[in-house]
This record gives structure tokens, C-alpha cells and sequence, in this order.
């Protein structure tokens, strides 16, 4: 089932453990600067935003909320109603997955090596075909609308005019057709798929995701249907019974086929059509040669946290894996994604790309990811509470700051460029 539900964000949950560390910058008063966030491609070189945001600062001008992604979620409550808080915050069970995440990447140090003149620096690299001006993509986060109205467009504008690939999902609250559109032709964008049972439907959306310049499809596994989210249930907070993240098969001919009224006639309907099509809807190994048969592109498993299945992976033809537990969001307990890394690495290094997500909140934490062997990482509540502090701005305030905090950190650690990055640029097991 697609990503749809809410939670309060309670004091029990590991999400509001992360939002509620003190914020001091969080939160800047309006009207404030936006720190150089202005629309356009960013300066060469992305450790620059650091030099635009003191500049602005002889002016008098403050970022328009922090620049330490670590504070966030904290400074986002503010901006949103607490459904939507805690539908973007939240997490499985306990949060004891959530938490886990940020714990693994503490015990990893980076070890900076001295005098080797790193640079100027590079961090552009090409991952399935797709070029990209550093190893980050934005992972797939469904239903923006309820952070803010602009939702993936405002994010999808962002993207573009930092250079940076989207990864649109499924459940999306704008069709594929219009998200593209704010890409535009520069922006790199692929598509993310909860795989649908019917057939025809899943066809006819990946069709017009293609037709609409999505290059790669990524296939979440790991959400087949929701997690027990206390904070969403204690709301009973769920956006997508409402119609809301359902943009893509409400405009979609094959799923409309199906329905007696149109959505717009009778919305409850078109919800309970598109339900059963996501819930109790795991699939098999066996299945993925008809997504190959249906994708004439790379697609990428999302959500392969043991080595046998990252096997199972490469031998089903796959180009890709997504090390992931969805951010702590489906199996309370479940292991951290970047404790998963090194051994699905060892297992499948040499036969797919792998790529990494959970709990990405600085530049030092995308180091670590790509010293343990991932080739990119994706980020996916920092540039959402990004969105809820500022819509477009907001977004790529966000960006530029992980991309600026990558890049430097990358430098003072002694490296030009993340190839350069290895095991042997860690301490493990601190
Ligand atoms: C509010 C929210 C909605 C999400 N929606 C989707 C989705 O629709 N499809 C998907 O594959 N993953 C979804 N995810 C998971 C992200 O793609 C990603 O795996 C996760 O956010 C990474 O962890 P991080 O938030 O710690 O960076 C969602 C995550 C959040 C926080």
C-alpha cells in the first residue's frame, strides 16, 4: 500500500525524538533572507552556498530557517497541522528502526587525511545512465500536498534547478504529466512504483511515467501494506482514503476504466477501487520479468535489506537495489539500513548498482554511505520538512545545504572526489 498515513509524532516515538531536539536556528522569523536559495542553477562548486549565506549575512540577512538538517523536524511541527506532522515524521511501532538508523551512522568516523590538495573537487558521478552533479537523489516521498500545496511540483521545480534526480512516487498528489512538467526538460527524474494487481493499471502508469521522461523505475518491496503506526492510528490520520495521493491512477485511463463514476463524481468509490489494488498485495520473485517485459529502462528494488535477496535481485536481471528500511517506517525493530550495507555490498557489489537510504540528514552521512560501498543515497524527511518550511525555497535550501556540507566535509577529509571514498576512510565500530 502506498505511503499514506499520519501520526501525532508523540513523545514515545523516535520521530519526535528527532523533532524535538532544541532548535536554534529553526524557525527564523519571516521575512527573513532566504540564504541564497534563490531560483536558478547554484555557483560552481556547492561548498559555495557557505560563502552566500555570510555575504547575505553583511546585509543583515539570516537563511530563512537552519542550516543543520539534524533540526528540521523540530521547526517543521511548527509549520504543520499535526496529521501531516506526523505523517512525515512518524514512524513503525516503537521508532526503535528510526532510531537505529541515526545511531549506526555514529559509529562510523570518518578518518581526514591531510595535505593532498583536494581541490578543486568533483562530486558529479553517473548512476543507471543518469548523470548527476553529486551522488544524492530525493527518494520517494508520497502525498506532499499535505506539507505544502505546491507538494511535488514545488519539489520537482527544486530539484531541477539544483541539478539533482527526484525520485516521484506512486502516490504521488500530482499526475506524472504534471510533476514532469516542473521538471522540465533539464530535470532528471525517475519513477517509483507500488506495483499495483492489476495489470492493465500497472501498464498504463508506467507507460505514461516513460512517455513522461522518467528514465528509472524503482519498485518499493517493502510496503505492500502499512506498518503499525501508532501515532498515524492515534490520529486516525490517513490522507489517501480522502483522495489524497491518488493523483496518478485518478488520472489514469486504465484505472478510470474500471470505475462506474468518474473520481470526481464519487471519490469514495475510486478510493476503494484503488485500495485493495496496493493492500495485501505482496509479490514474488517470479513476478519482476513482467515489469522488465512492461519497462524498457533500469529498474532498481527499493527496500533489500539481506544479502540473499540482493542476490536474488541480480539474478532476476534487476540493474539495481535501494538499501532501505523506508526510513524506519514499515519493520519496527528491523535492522539499520547502513548496518545492512557492507554484507548486501559484498554479496552483490560487482553485479548491481546499489544505492542507500535511511536516515540521511548531513554530508558526513553521505560519506559514510558511500565509504561502506554505496554508489549514491537517497534523502527523504529533510527535503519534506524542507518543503513545509518554505514550499520550492524551502526544498532547495535543503539541498544546498547537504549539498554544501558534502562537498566541504568531502575536501577537509582529504578527497576530490566520492570514487576516492573507502572502508579505509572510516574507523568502524566506534
Ligand atoms: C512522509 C514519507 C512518505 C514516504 N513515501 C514513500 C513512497 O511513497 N514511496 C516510497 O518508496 N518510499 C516512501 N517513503 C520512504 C522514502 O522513500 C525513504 O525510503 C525514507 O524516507 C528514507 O529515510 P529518511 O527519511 O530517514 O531519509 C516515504 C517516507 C516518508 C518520510
Amino acid at each position: 500500500m502506498s505511503e499514506t498515513s499520519g501520526a501525532s509524532g508523540t513523545s514515545e516515538s523516535s520521530a519526535a525524538a528527532e523533532a524535538s531536539e532544541p532548535s536554534q536556528a529553526g524557525g527564523a522569523p519571516a521575512g527573513q533572507a532566504d540564504g541564497g536559495a534563490s531560483a536558478g542553477p547554484p555557483a560552481p562548486g556547492f561548498g559555495n552556498y557557505q560563502n552566500d549565506i555570510y555575504l547575505n549575512g553583511l546585509d543583515g540577512q539570516l537563511p530563512r530557517f537552519t542550516t543543520d538538517l539534524t533540526l528540521l523536524g523540530a521547526s517543521a511541527r511548527e509549520h504543520l497541522d499535526p496529521g501531516a506532522f506526523g505523517y512525515l515524521a512518524g514512524a513503525a511501532g516503537s521508532g526503535a528502526t528510526h532510531r537505529a538508523n541515526r545511531a549506526a551512522f555514529d559509529r562510523h568516523r570518518l578518518v581526514p587525511r591531510m595535505l593532498r590538495g583536494p581541490a578543486p573537487r568533483d562530486l558529479s558521478t553517473t548512476v543507471l545512465g543518469t548523470r548527476m552533479p553529486a551522488p544524492v537523489l530525493l527518494a520517494p516521498v508520497g502525498v506532499q500536498s499535505i506539507i505544502h500545496p505546491d507538494g511535488e511540483l514545488a519539489t520537482a521545480r527544486a530539484a531541477a534547478s539544483v541539478g539533482v534526480p527526484m525520485v516521484l512516487s506512486t502516490a504521488s498528489s500530482h499526475t506524472v504529466e504534471e510533476v514532469a512538467e516542473a521538471n522540465g526538460p533539464d530535470g532528471t527524474r525517475w519513477f517509483q512504483l507500488y506495483w499495483p494487481n492489476d495489470d492493465d493499471v500497472c501498464v498504463s502508469i508506467l507507460e505514461r511515467a516513460r512517455d513522461a521522461g522518467f528514465t528509472t523505475l524503482v519498485v518499493t518491496l517493502d510496503t505492500w501494506t502499512l506498518a503499525w503506526r501508532p501515532q498515524d492510528l492515534d490520529q486516525s490520520y490517513l490522507p489517501f482514503i480522502r483522495g489524497v495521493g491518488t493523483a496518478i491512477p485518478f488520472s489514469d485511463p486504465a484505472f478510470r476504466a474500471g470505475l462506474e463514476k468518474t473520481p470526481e463524481e464519487d471519490v469514495i468509490s475510486a478510493v476503494l477501487r484503488w485500495v485493495p489494488m496496493f493492500t495485501g498485495t505482496d509479490r514474488s520473485w517470479d513476478q519482476l520479468p513482467f515489469l522488465r517485459e512492461h519497462w524498457d529502462g533500469p529498474i532498481v528494488l527499493k527496500g533489500v535489506l539481506h544479502p540473499d535477496d540482493a542476490r536474488k535481485a541480480a539474478d532476476a536481471g534487476m540493474d539495481g537495489i535501494v538499501v532501505s528500511n523506508h526510513g524506519g517506517r514499515q519493520v519496527d525493530g528491523a535492522i539499520a539500513a547502513l548496518d545492512a550495507l557492507p554484507g548486501i555490498v559484498e554479496a552483490v557489489g560487482d553485479r548491481l548498482e546499489i544505492l542507500f537510504d535511511s536516515g540521511i540528514r548531513t554530508g558526513s552521512d553521505v560519506l559514510k554511505a558511500l565509504a561502506l560501498g554505496a554508489r549514491a543515497v537517497l534523502v527523504g524527511r529533510p527535503y519534506a520538512y524542507g518543503l513545509a518550511h518554505g514550499g520550492e525555497d524551502g526544498v532547495r535550501h535543503v539541498l544546498r545545504s547537504l549539498l554544501a556540507d558534502l562537498d566541504l566535509t568531502l575536501g577537509l577529509s582529504g578527497h576530490r572526489t566520492p570514487g576516492e571514498l573507502s572502508a579505509d576512510s572510516l574507523q568502524s565500530g566506534v
